[in-house]
């Protein structure tokens, strides 16, 4: 396929020069956490529905983010996008991990689910133009950011008063994920101008998509452990997606302007406040 994508001259990192896209290894121990790690059970299987799913889209951000990597030509964009992936490579292998103990309490379907991922992930990547699988990364790390910052701002909804070695893990990668939440984008906008089409992209594919398999499968978890065969936990279940759906359905318009970066003064706050709270977790 001819390549469509043209260099533009406004191609560089927008990631603030006061963060550090750090790759770290922590190390963590799963075996004895449960699988409401949080709150309760529909935020736990939340959680372990994006889990499942991570994995493969991780794999799949660093697999483009690498096809495009000769194409960059900034140094600063070329050690963000080499720090990113160094980072993914790390969250997908402890994902991993977690991934492995969840299906052993017993959900046959989600190793369907993986397989179902790879394959419609697979399909789109064979027939997208450049800019079309330039935008799967930086779709990607919009829902990725998006739920980091909801994690950590919002702690008290997710965890209540829990506290596991799986909550320090979803704060060690939430760290991370908003440290390099403008790689992707800065890749996208660097070969390809038409940032609104990440907005399209968005509408279009990712946003259903994301919805269908993060809802579906917490769904599948939660009939499976027959929570919802049970009448009184319907309403706190629809007060869950209610309360949830913003995380996932909203910022898709903001690509429409030209001027638009990821980080914002407020996400830098947040990103510093967060980073020296859980500085234990990551030393
Ligand atoms: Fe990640
Ligand atoms: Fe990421």
């Amino acid at each position: 396929m001819k390549k469509r994508i043209i260099q533009t001259e406004t191609a560089y990192s927008s990631t603030p020069d006061n963060i550090d896209i750090e790759p770290r290894r922590p190390e963590f121990d799963f075996s004895d956490v449960s699988k409401y790690w949080l709150r309760d059970p529909f935020t736990s299987h939340f959680m372990n529905a994006l889990s499942i799913v991570v994995p493969h889209s991780e794999r799949t951000v660093i697999d483009i983010v690498r096809k495009y990597a000769d194409s960059i030509s900034d140094p600063k964009l070329v050690r963000d996008m080499d720090a990113l992936i160094r980072q993914e490579g790390r969250h997908t292998l402890m994902h991993l991990r977690c991934n492995d103990l969840l299906k052993k309490c017993g959900y046959p379907a989600l190793r369907l689910f993986e397989r179902f991922q790879k394959f419609f992930v697979g399909i789109l990547r064979r027939i997208s133009p450049p800019a079309w699988e330039l935008a799967m990364p930086a779709s990607f790390e919009h829902f990725t950011s998006a739920i980091s910052r909801e994690f950590i701002v919002n702690q008290d909804f997710w965890a209540g008063d829990q506290s596991n070695v799986a909550i320090d893990f979803t704060n060690w990668h939430a760290l991370e994920e908003l440290e390099h939440q403008a790689v992707c984008f800065d890749v996208f906008a660097a070969l390809e101008k038409r940032t609104w089409l990440l907005t399209l992209s968005l509408l279009f594919i990712w946003m259903p998509a994301t919805l269908v398999s993060v809802y579906g499968i917490q769904l599948y978890l939660l009939l499976k452990d027959g929570i919802l065969l049970k009448r009184k936990n319907w309403g706190p279940y629809l007060k869950f997606i209610f309360q949830s759906l913003p995380m996932l359905t909203r910022g898709a318009f903001k690509y429409v302007d030209k001027g638009y970066r990821p980080w914002s003064q407020k996400d830098v706050q947040v990103y510093q406040a967060h980073k020296r709270q859980i500085q234990n977790i990551i030393s």
